[in-house]
């Protein structure tokens, strides 16, 4: 799967990879993330290059659900691949105001990012508190009959989260979102960035919550974190992933998940070592 936040709403793909390129490739695109109302995101500078990873300050930019629905999803329908939402809000019932608005559509299903911060908390993300993820996966399973991940921070109770998600039947956890993180850009005056931390630097992370969750849990967890090599992919798999999402990688490189998917089949089928 491509991930949420690392090829736009779809605006460019087809100048990178053909439509049968993504229908053989790509198991699911996962939409940037929705909210209800259109954000602006954060004000330039929103990305900083580190050694080995990407620190980005989005902002969660994105047009807004009405919007959504009416421009990017039915293109993205036409690549006739499923397509998984990701959907951000402030309060429980942003999320199910969201889920209401896309029952009527055809898609494969939602994912929930928790680590977007929770109003009615003061601010604190709802990654960081067992009893409201409980509660929101409790009610949105409630509405949403369909395929309902939920995507997993790194940081807090991780744990204590995911068993959550399988208790209050989400059908798969993601794992995970990014790392925050921060750059000096400037040293006199100082100036710095605060963001999510991601790519190849992440990936040792990751990979070890990926194994130590999915030795915990039964439902399905999806890696992702660093992956930008059939090397990456196949960790993950033998590290108990049932599936992978691709993310920083694409914005090295558009065309990456087909690279990946490549290696992937070369080193099952013995080529690579
Ligand atoms: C520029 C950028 C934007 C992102 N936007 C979102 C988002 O809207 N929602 C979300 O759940 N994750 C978002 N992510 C997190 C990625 O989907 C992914 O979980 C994370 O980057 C780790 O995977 P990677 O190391 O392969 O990039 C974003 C990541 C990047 C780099």
């Amino acid at each position: 799967m491509l991930a949420s936040g690392t090829w736009g709403l779809g605006e460019n793909l087809n100048k990178f990879l053909t439509p049968k390129e993504i229908r053989e490739n790509i198991g699911a695109l996962v939409s940037k993330g929705i909210s209800i109302n259109p954000k602006e995101g954060n004000p330039p500078p929103r990305l900083f290059e580190t050694p080995s990873g990407l620190i980005n300050s989005i902002g969660l930019e994105n047009p807004g659900i009405k919007e959504f629905k009416k421009t990017y999803l039915p293109k993205l329908k036409s690549y006739k691949v499923p397509i998984i939402v990701n959907l951000h809000g402030e309060k429980i019932e942003d999320f199910i105001e969201l889920a209401e608005e896309l029952k009527e559509e055809k898609i494969a299903g939602l994912e929930l990012n928790i680590s977007c911060p929770n109003v009615k908390k003061g601010g604190l993300a709802f990654s960081s508190d067992p009893k409201t993820v409980l509660e929101l996966v409790k009610e949105m399973r409630k509405i949403w009959g369909n395929f309902l991940a939920v995507k997993l921070s790194p940081m807090g109770p991780v744990y204590e989260i995911a068993k959550i998600c399988e208790k209050a039947e989400a059908d798969a956890i993601v794992v995970a979102n990014t790392y925050p993180a921060l750059a000096v850009l400037n040293i006199k005056p100082l100036k710095i960035l605060q963001g999510g931390l991601s790519g190849p630097a992440i990936k040792p992370l990751t990979l070890r919550l990926v194994y130590e969750i999915s030795k915990k849990i039964k439902i399905p967890v999806i890696g992702c974190g660093g992956i930008i090599s059939g090397k990456d992919a196949l960790e993950y798999l033998l590290c108990g992933a049932k599936a992978f999402q691709i993310g920083t990688a694409n914005l090295i490189d558009p065309r990456s998940a087909l690279k990946i998917i490549k290696e992937l089949k070369d080193l099952k089928n013995g080529l690579c070592s």
